[in-house]
C-alpha cells in the first residue's frame, strides 16, 4: 500500500469520525450543557451532526450541521407537566406524562429534516443521545447500527443506571426526582417509600412509558424495531453531569463518566452598564434568577410584592433576571429580561444568588464562590436544595412560605454569616480541582468508544442479569424453601423429638433434685448454722 494511503486511513480512523448528537428534550439548560463538546469535536475535524431544539447557528463551525427540532417546545407547552407533579392520584399523573411523551415522540420524528435523515443512507460511527424519560431518540443508534453514548446534564434516571449495570440502591441513592429530607439519614418510612418508588418507576417505564413511545416509533421504523429497553442495554457509555459536592456519591462502572463543569465558559467582560452597576454597588449585590424553565407567573402579585418589599428594606442592590410587569419596582432593584449569569456571579461585589436550584446554576454559583438561597420548584431542584443545605453553602426558601420577613431573614443570615461564603468558596475550589478538564475528558472518551467500536470490554455483567438474579432473589428463595421444607416435613419428628427431650429433661431434673435433697451437708470450716 502506498504510504500516503496508509496516512489517509489512519487520519480517517483517528481524526474524522461521523458523529450524530441528539439532545431531544426542549429545555435550554439541557442544550447548553453539551454545546462545548459538539463544538470541540467539530474543531478537531470530526463531522458532527446535531439534532437540537436550540441550534447555535455558528457559521464558523464548518464541520457541524444542526437539525432544528425547536417545534418540540410546542409539544411541551401542550401538556403542563407541573400539573402532573401536582396531581394527587398516581394514575392521573402517569397518564399526563404518558401523553406528553407520545406527543414529543411524534413531534420530534415528524420534523421534515429528521425524517430525511432517517430515510437517507447516511452513516455514523457514533450516536450520542440524551438519556431521560423521553427515551425514543435511542432509536438512532439502532437505525444507524453504530455504538452509542447516553448523555445527560444531570444524574441519569434510575432505569439507565439499572440497565447499564450500575448499582441501583433505593436507600443509598434514592432517585433524584424523589424528595427525601436527608439522604444520609432516611427515616424508615422514607426507605419504604423510596423502595416502592424505584420498583414502580421501573414498572411504569417498562410497561407504559417505553411502549407508548415504541408504538409511535414503529410508525416510522417498522415493526422489526426491537424494544427501547433492549436498545438501552446496548449503550456503550454514559456521560452524567454529577459531582460529589453537588450530588451524593454513587457506585458507577468504568463506562460511566462524570462531567459537571464541561459547559463553564472562560470569563468574559460584562456589558458596560451591568459592569458599572456592579462596581457602584458598594454594599454588595444580590443576584436573582429562577432560570429558564420557571416562568415569571409562578408567583402571584402578593408573593412578588413580598419579595420586592424585602429587597427594598435590605441595604443591598438587587439585580434580577425576571420580567415582572404591573408592579412597583423599588429603586435598589434592577430588572432585566436576560443577564450573563456566570460572569455576574464572578464579580466580587455579588454577595448572594437567589435561584430555583437548577444544577447548572448551582455549579456556576459554587465556581464563583457565591452562597445561595434556593426556592425549589420541581424535578431535581428539591434534591439539589437538600444537598446545598447539607454541604453548608445555602438555605432553602419554601415557595409557599414567602413573606417579606422570611426573605429578609434568610438573606441577612446568608450574607452576614461569613461561614456560607467561605464554604461556597472552598466547595468551588473542590469542584474545579480536576486532573484534566471535563471537556478534554469527554472528547477522550468519545474517541475511545469510536476507536474500540463500542468499547464493549467495559460492559458490566449486571447488564444482562434479570432482576431476580441481580437482587439474589432466587438464592434467597432457596434458603426460604429449605426453611419451609424443614418446618413442614420435620414438624412431626421434631415435635416427637422435643417431647422426648422434655421427658429426658424432666427425669434428669427429678433425679437431680432427689440427689440434691438427699445429699449430706458438709458445713464449711468456721461457718456456724443457727
Ligand atoms: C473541519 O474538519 C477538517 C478535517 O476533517 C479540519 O481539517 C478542519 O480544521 C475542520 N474545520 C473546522 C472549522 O472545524
Ligand atoms: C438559529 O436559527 C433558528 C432558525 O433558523 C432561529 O430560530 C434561532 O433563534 C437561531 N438561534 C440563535 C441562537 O441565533
Ligand atoms: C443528616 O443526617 C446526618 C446523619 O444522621 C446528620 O449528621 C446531618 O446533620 C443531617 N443533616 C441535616 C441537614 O439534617
Ligand atoms: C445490540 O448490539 C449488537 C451488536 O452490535 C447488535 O447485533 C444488536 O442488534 C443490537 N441490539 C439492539 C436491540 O440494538
Amino acid at each position: 500500500m502506498k504510504p500516503f494511503l496508509v496516512v489517509l486511513i489512519i487520519l480517517k480512523l483517528c481524526y474524522s469520525a461521523k458523529i450524530l448528537g441528539v439532545i431531544s428534550f426542549p429545555s435550554y439548560s439541557h442544550q447548553m450543557f453539551y454545546r462545548p463538546l459538539w463544538r470541540e469535536l467539530s474543531l478537531r475535524g470530526h463531522q458532527v451532526t446535531i439534532i437540537t431544539t436550540d441550534p447555535m447557528n455558528d457559521t464558523s463551525l464548518t464541520n457541524l450541521t444542526e437539525i432544528n427540532t425547536h417545534v418540540t417546545y410546542e409539544a411541551l407547552a401542550r401538556h403542563n407537566i407541573l400539573d402532573a407533579a401536582a396531581e394527587a392520584s398516581l394514575g392521573a399523573a402517569v397518564s399526563l406524562l404518558g401523553g406528553l411523551l407520545q406527543d414529543l415522540t411524534k413531534t420530534h420524528f415528524n420534523v421534515p429534516e429528521v425524517r430525511k435523515l432517517i430515510n437517507s443512507d447516511a452513516e455514523f460511527d457514533l450516536v450520542m443521545f440524551e438519556t431521560q424519560i423521553f427515551a425514543a431518540p435511542i432509536v438512532y443508534s439502532w437505525r444507524f447500527k453504530c455504538p452509542s453514548i447516553g448523555v445527560t446534564s444531570f444524574d441519569a434516571a434510575m432505569e439507565y443506571h439499572y440497565n447499564l449495570g450500575n448499582l441501583v440502591h433505593p436507600v443509598v441513592n434514592p432517585d433524584f426526582n424523589l424528595y427525601v429530607k436527608n439522604t444520609s439519614h432516611m427515616s424508615y418510612f422514607e426507605r419504604v417509600k423510596s423502595t416502592v418508588y424505584s420498583v414502580l418507576l421501573n414498572y411504569y417505564m417498562y410497561n407504559y412509558y417505553y411502549p407508548i413511545q415504541e408504538d409511535v416509533l414503529r410508525g416510522f421504523f417498522g415493526s422489526t424495531m426491537p424494544s427501547l429497553w433492549e436498545m438501552t442495554k446496548n449503550v456503550s457509555m454514559l456521560f452524567i453531569g454529577t459531582h460529589p459536592v453537588l450530588h451524593d456519591v454513587r457506585p458507577i462502572n468504568p463506562h460511566t463518566i462524570t462531567l459537571s463543569t464541561i459547559y463553564l465558559k472562560p470569563k468574559k467582560p460584562l456589558p458596560t452598564s451591568i459592569q458599572q452597576y456592579l462596581e457602584e454597588s458598594q454594599n454588595g449585590v444580590i443576584y436573582f434568577s429562577l432560570g429558564t424553565n420557571v416562568k415569571d407567573n409562578v408567583f402571584n402579585s402578593e408573593k412578588k410584592n413580598a419579595i420586592l418589599e424585602a429587597f427594598a428594606e435590605l441595604p443591598y442592590n438587587v439585580l434580577m433576571k425576571a420580567h415582572w410587569v404591573n408592579i412597583r419596582i423599588p429603586k435598589n432593584v434592577r430588572m432585566e429580561k436576560w443577564l450573563p449569569q456566570h460572569d455576574i456571579l464572578r464579580h466580587k461585589n455579588v454577595k448572594l444568588f437567589i435561584t430555583q436550584g437548577g444544577i447548572n446554576s448551582l455549579t456556576e454559583s459554587l465556581s464563583s464562590g457565591v452562597p445561595v438561597l434556593i426556592i425549589p420548584f420541581f424535578g431535581d431542584q428539591l434534591t439539589n436544595t437538600q444537598k446545598a443545605i447539607k454541604m453548608g453553602y445555602g438555605l432553602k426558601l419554601d415557595k409557599n412560605l414567602i413573606t417579606t420577613e422570611n426573605v429578609k431573614e434568610k438573606v441577612t443570615t446568608l450574607i452576614k454569616n461569613p461561614k456560607y461564603r467561605e464554604r461556597a468558596d472552598e466547595l468551588g475550589k473542590i469542584l474545579l480541582d480536576q486532573p484534566i478538564s471535563d471537556l478534554d475528558k469527554a472528547v477522550y472518551w468519545v474517541e475511545y468508544v469510536i476507536r474500540y467500536k463500542g468499547a464493549h470490554h467495559l460492559r458490566s455483567n449486571a447488564t444482562d442479569l434479570p432482576l431476580y438474579q441481580y437482587y439474589l432473589l432466587d438464592v434467597l428463595m432457596l434458603f426460604l424453601a429449605i426453611t419451609i421444607v424443614l418446618l413442614v416435613f420435620m414438624y412431626r419428628p421434631l415435635k416427637m423429638l422435643l417431647r422426648y427431650l422434655r421427658k429426658v429433661i424432666v427425669i434428669a431434673c427429678k433425679k437431680f433434685f432427689l440427689w440434691y435433697n438427699n445429699r449430706k451437708f458438709v458445713t464449711p470450716k468456721g461457718v456456724k448454722i443457727v
